[in-house]
């Protein structure tokens, strides 16, 4: 799969448009150029169109917060009167939204007011980046277009820089494939008492929904157009409609502000940078990535240091809460070398174990390392996406994920160096991909269990990926004696809540029974605490 590739004309072409290396891959780039296409700004910016143009609800999507700063919050919302056409079902202009942020949910004490575009260029999502906010306080929000008025969503500034700060919950998500079962995890999560949630991606799958949406079994057929891979931006766009309108989705959106970071599936099945999983040129491959990227940022609450350009978009990011935690959200896909020995659970051989092998690539990784440097936080933790812990296969035949940190070990072990050069105390690794619940202490040394426990990684489960699942799997026994590191293992679909003081953190992993069909009751599949200072997972 990897060769020499042409991707620094394709990423000139569409950084400088500079015309002459444009032509060099000109059917690639004139697909690009075409995916990434911007909103005209100044004298020749579109006219905003009539909000009469818009004859049905075009809040089918709701609204979603995230990215929680001290003063601000992003507000988003994507107008789709017909959230299943990748055009939304909107008329090919400019609208003005309306936006309106306030201290109650009956709007009686509104603090915020604005306007924001929605640009057919950007398939009519908003994305307001809403300032002048106090400090870890909740706020209800809102938009308006014409005679439509949105649901009415809940957020949460981030506590003060510096403040002292004595508890604080989030919630972990993964891997929702929507053919697979239904969110009735999420409509729990929507009632949890959480300060943020963090999805650690597999937020959409590119593969094809058929009209009874899999094992949801819908009787009402949804659209052909659904029924094949994501490749185009229109694919992505009208995969999006499908996913983001459950309304289990929905309703853990309008309670919590989310934190997203993505994996794989959001644009193909274990990508790495610009090698597809199949064999397909990569100045191709960076098309259906820009398309993809494009319609992850569309999508999600991200702020504008996140709009993609082409086929880069910068994800990863540090938010702070106070003087408790600092996370560092990283993006393990976009700059990785690629998986060694052709991918799969492989023997780790030299190829794998070379020193040039990096997930997060060397300049995220070094942020990564500078950000604990600086970190003045009591938990330094790090939402991401493939297991961070050594996993040996359960079968014994030696073999190793070489799509996880398992496959990159050289990277793992700058980043643990770096981590303890900083003298920090409390490293939480959080972890989605796998679709089972995991607790894994974090050794210095994984070939020997003695060594010092470094931090500690808590991997949720899918919220449907996998359908129905099983506490224990058929390799739960032999998955645990062959893994001393690893404390908990649970099959079963779900979400994860860390709750964290000056003590400790307190892990507990969430469970539904079943998917196939709604209304699962919640249950608790597990309980853990890690002390602060002694890493270490025990039962709670
Ligand atoms: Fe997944």
């Amino acid at each position: 799969m990897p060769g020499p590739s042409n991707t620094p004309d394709l990423r000139g072409a569409v950084r400088g448009l500079d015309r002459r290396r444009f032509l060099t891959v000109s059917a690639a780039a004139t697909a690009l150029a075409f995916t990434t296409g911007l909103p005209r700004t100044g004298a020749f910016a579109a006219p905003a169109g009539s909000p009469s143009a818009i004859t049905s609800d075009p809040f089918t999507l709701a609204v979603a917060s995230g990215d929680p700063l001290p003063d601000s919050v992003l507000l988003w919302t994507r107008l789709a009167p017909l959230p299943l056409e990748p055009t939304g079902g909107m008329p090919p202009s400019r609208f003005d939204v309306d936006w309106e942020v306030s201290r109650d949910a009956t709007f009686t004490r509104v603090v915020r007011r604005g306007t924001a575009s929605a640009h057919t260029e950007f398939n009519h999502s908003v994305h307001a980046e809403v300032r002048g906010l106090d400090a870890a306080t909740e706020y209800f929000y809102r938009f308006r277009v014409g005679q439509w008025i949105s649901p009415v969503g809940r957020t949460r500034t981030a506590p003060a820089v510096g403040a002292a700060v004595s508890s604080l919950t989030f919630a972990l998500a993964s891997c929702q494939r929507y053919d697979q079962g239904y969110y009735t995890a999420y409509k729990h999560l929507a009632g949890e008492d959480v300060d943020a949630v963090f999805h650690l991606g597999d937020y959409l799958y590119e593969y094809a929904v058929n009209a009874s949406a899999g094992a949801r079994a819908y009787t009402q057929p949804l659209p052909a157009h659904l029924n094949h891979e994501t490749v185009t931006l229109d694919d992505y766009r009208a995969r999006y409609g499908l996913y983001k309108s459950d309304p289990d989705q929905i309703a853990a959106h309008l309670a919590h502000p989310f934190i997203v970071t993505w994996d794989d599936h959001e644009t193909e099945n274990n990508y790495a940078a610009d090698t597809p999983e199949n064999s397909v040129p990569p100045e191709e491959f960076l098309v259906r990535r820009a398309a993809a990227y494009r319609a992850y940022w569309e999508n999600q609450p991200l702020r504008m240091p996140q709009q993609p350009s082409g086929p880069d978009l910068r994800l990863y990011r540090r938010l702070q809460w106070g003087r408790l935690a600092q996370f560092d959200i990283l993006d393990t896909r976009q700059y990785r070398t690629n998986q060694a020995n052709g991918d799969g659970w492989k023997v780790p051989s030299a190829e794998s174990e070379a020193e040039l092998m990096t997930l997060p690539g060397n300049e995220q990784e070094q942020w990564l390392i500078d950000g604990w440097r600086r970190s003045s936080a009591l938990w330094n933790v790090v939402p991401q996406q493939v297991t961070f812990s050594r996993r040996d296969n359960p079968s014994g035949d030696g073999t190793r994920s070489m799509d996880s940190w398992d496959g990159y070990p050289a990277s793992r072990r700058r980043i643990l160096e770096g981590w303890k050069a900083s003298e920090q105390s409390n490293l939480m690794v959080l972890t989605g991909d796998v679709h089972v619940h995991y607790g894994l202490n974090i050794h210095d040394d994984f070939d020997d269990p003695s060594s010092r426990i470094m931090g500690t990684e808590i991997v949720t489960s899918s919220i449907t990926s996998g359908g129905n699942g099983a506490e224990r799997p058929a390799n739960w026994a032999a998955y645990l004696e062959r893994n001393p590191h690893m404390k908990f293992y649970n099959g079963l679909r779900g979400y994860t809540t860390v709750s964290l003081d000056a003590t400790g953190a307190e892990i507990t992993y969430k469970n539904v029974p079943y998917v196939s069909t709604p209304g699962a009751p919640l249950t608790i599949g597990g309980r853990f605490f890690t002390e602060s200072g002694k890493p270490g997972l025990v039962p709670a």
